[in-house]
């Protein structure tokens, strides 16, 4: 593994085992054959759980280490994941603009801390897909203002441990203020808003 993939991991991977549960929370509640990770950094974590994963990103460090694929077979295998069983692709670009990737192709999108990933990516969903979204960037209300989405579940984070759930789901995306979103204003805002309700991520059904 080259010295500059193992420093950009310990950068990626500085709450180590926290994503790691996350996606096997995730992986356990819904069947996802092939993964779509915009905005993924080195999130490398993804394909310690899923056979299938591509990531998409326009920093070039995230570009050097997936193609450092020594370096990330390494890191495979120091999960106990065989390299072998791994479909691990990486596309450096802009996922505003239009990706060389199937329409519907993948069963989950990922959306964590990368912005409106769902505004522009949700093409390359399945219908019947799932895609995950956590609040901080937005994109989670992005997500609960488009008619191709229904919400499916939530994630809750306690004590390191990550949960999903599909209950009371009535309950959660109610706006703490009297602050309705609106696709303007959360590009405005570049943020989320703040609902009643505070999980740690929410799952999404395409349905349209
Ligand atoms: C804060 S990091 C989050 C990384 C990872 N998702 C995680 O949760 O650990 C945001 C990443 O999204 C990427 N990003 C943001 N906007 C992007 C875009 N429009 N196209 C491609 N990558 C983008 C950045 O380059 C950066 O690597």
């Amino acid at each position: 593994m080259l010295e500059r993939t193992r420093k950009l991991w310990q950068l990626q991977n500085r709450h180590e085992g926290d994503r790691l549960a996350l996606f096997e929370a995730v992986a356990a509640s819904l069947e996802a054959p092939r993964v779509l990770y915009p905005g993924s950094f080195v999130d490398i974590t993804a394909s310690f759980v899923w056979p299938s994963v591509t990531y998409v990103d326009m920093d070039r460090r995230a570009r050097q280490f997936f193609d450092d694929r020594p370096g990330v077979d390494e890191l495979l295998s120091g999960a106990g994941v065989d390299p072998r069983s791994r479909e691990v692709d990486f596309v450096g670009a802009d996922y505003r603009e239009p990706l060389d990737l199937p329409a519907g192709g993948f069963g989950l999108l990922v959306s964590l801390y990368a912005g409106f990933v769902s505004e522009y990516c949700t093409e390359h969903l399945a219908v019947g897909g799932h895609l995950l979204v956590n609040p901080s960037h937005g994109d989670a209300a992005m997500a609960s203002i488009d008619p191709r989405y229904r919400l499916d579940g939530v994630v809750w984070s306690r004590s390191g441990n990550y949960t999903v759930s599909h209950d009371d789901l009535d309950s959660y995306l109610v706006p703490k203020k009297d602050l309705q979103p609106t696709r303007d204003l959360l590009h405005e805002r570049g943020r989320g808003i703040t609902y009643t309700r505070s999980p740690f991520a929410y799952l999404f059904r395409r349905e349209g």
